[in-house]
């Protein structure tokens, strides 16, 4: 028997994303079939109240997503068991071995993190840490690299860099995937993906959301820990790296590091010219009046809500080809998307009058709200006019839009993917420990930049796209962030 032990079964994390990620896998029978999945965690209380609670919270996402079906939900039940346990006790955790016998245990610590280290340490004296099993740490693993550094110690004292399980979950999202298979699985797109046909590249992540009652967490950590450091920087990796020779957990993460040491260091001096921190003023979100961060926040506070960075990638390929990164809460729109902004024809024969001008191709990845891969390209519009008259087209390139063949699949959360990848043991969707601590040692540049230029957070209205200063960012090199009207 092999078991999923979630810590923090009860959490958020677990009852949102975790349980119901588990029931669409049971759905369509994608579990090992003698998996046992437990819920770990301090609440005391039965089996039967647990599972009462997963089902509540299950059925309704399912129901949702039109795919609640009780024959599925019967055979999750038959996997599903709850253990109170103080998960930072070896003695606390041992019925947890007993439970599950001589099998492998994959562990899920969803969990604060500042509880990692003792919790791996527990699970070791435990049993919990034997050679087949595994453990998946949810980010944000420390709050720099010294924090990350002495968490990622325990962890290593208790298991072998195979055996751990970084998540970051943007690396489980279709459209991320999808973006691996655009770049190695055609061949055209290759010989332009540089900076001889690219003029720069462009990450946004922009939430409507506040940050709510999560600020004693968000407060520690701010847009550029709790975003940049992980999805921004992965996303970033994907774009940026070369091919690799295989998509060997191993071949692909090489490439990925090698792109993260390429970057290049901030200094307090660039800091002003390349960077920009913003924090959200009252405003309004989806029509509603919304506060700012300082009054949910209760006192006046210098964390960023949003970031806006200029990164630069110090090698032959991307050698002036600016990546300007931004994500904010309290944004105009939930809206994830990578922009390759390609250069302009190097000489137009067509006349800037009313024909309209050449723009420049576009492609747009975009992860949500809808998941879509495009580019734009010229065309003639159609037309007997005597002057030859230009119209930009969009082009779908994914399987998300355009209405052909079968309907799209259910779209996937995240989670299911990376819980799939870590019960079968396969880590290329996941953080390996020196990617974790090249992106902390460049965000750490930043923060320390922030800090010894004493830049402080620009007000931003919310329900805007951040200050003014992320707009110049751009401005100032004649370019501008992507619009979506
Ligand atoms: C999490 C951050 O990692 O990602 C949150 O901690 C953020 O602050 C969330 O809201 C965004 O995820 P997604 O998948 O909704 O874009």
């Amino acid at each position: 028997m092999a078991a999923l032990v979630l810590f923090g079964g009860g959490g958020d994390l677990a009852m949102r994303m975790l349980l119901p990620s588990l029931y669409f896998l049971e759905h369509d029978r994608l579990l090992p079939d003698d998996l046992k999945i437990i819920g770990a965690a301090r609440s005391e209380e039965t089996p039967a109240e647990y599972i009462a609670k997963v089902r509540a919270s299950v059925e309704a996402k399912a129901r949702a997503d039109q795919a609640w079906d009780e024959a599925a939900w019967a055979r999750m039940e038959a996997r599903l068991d709850y253990l109170a346990v103080d998960a930072t006790s070896a003695e606390s955790l041992r019925p947890l071995r007993d439970k599950v016998g001589q099998g492998s245990v994959t562990s899920f610590l969803a969990v604060s993190p500042s509880l990692y280290a003792r919790i791996v340490t527990a699970m070791r004296a435990a049993g919990l840490a034997e050679p087949e099993d595994r453990v998946v740490l949810e980010k944000p693993v420390g709050r720099d690299l010294e924090t990350f550094l002495a968490i990622d110690d325990a962890v290593a004292d208790a298991f072998s860099e195979q055996q751990v399980f970084r998540i970051d979950h943007y690396l489980g999202k279709e459209t991320v995937q999808n973006l691996i298979a655009l770049r190695f699985g055609n061949t055209i797109f290759e010989p332009l993906w540089n900076n001889l046909s690219i003029d720069h590249v462009q990450i946004t992540i922009g939430e409507t959301v506040g940050v709510g009652d999560r600020w004693p967490y968000y407060d520690e950590y701010g847009a550029l820990r709790d975003m940049l450091q992980n999805h921004m920087l992965q996303l970033l990796c994907l774009v940026a790296m070369e091919p690799p020779s295989d998509l060997d957990p191993d071949s692909v993460r090489n490439e990925k590091v090698k792109v993260l040491r390429s970057l290049r260091p901030i200094t307090p001096e660039d800091a002003e010219r390349v960077t920009v921190r913003g924090q959200y003023a009252a405003g309004t979100s989806g029509g509603k009046p919304v506060a700012s961060y300082d009054e949910e926040r209760g006192l006046d506070s210098d964390t960023e809500t949003f970031v806006a960075i200029r990164a630069d990638i110090d090698n032959w390929r991307w050698a002036g080809v600016p990546f300007f990164m931004r994500t904010g809460k309290r944004l105009p729109e939930k809206r994830t998307e990578i922009v390759i902004q390609f250069k302009p024809v190097p000489h137009s024969i067509f006349d800037r009058d009313d024909r309209g001008e050449v723009q420049a191709n576009r492609m747009i990845i975009e992860l949500q709200p809808e998941e879509d891969i495009s580019l734009t390209v010229m065309n003639k519009r159609p037309g007997l006019d005597q002057r030859m008259q230009l119209q930009p087209i969009k082009m779908s390139l994914s399987w998300g839009v355009g209405g052909k063949g079968d309907a799209p699949p259910r779209r996937r959360i995240a989670y299911e993917r990376l819980l799939l990848d870590a019960l079968n043991g396969d880590s290329t969707l996941f953080v390996r420990r020196d990617e974790a601590e090249k992106a902390w040692e460049w965000v750490d540049g930043v923060s320390q930049a922030w800090a010894d230029a004493g830049t402080k957070p620009h007000d931003y209205v919310a329900g805007t796209w951040g200050p003014e200063a992320a707009d110049y960012l751009l401005d100032r090199t004649g370019r501008a962030w992507n619009t979506t009207d």
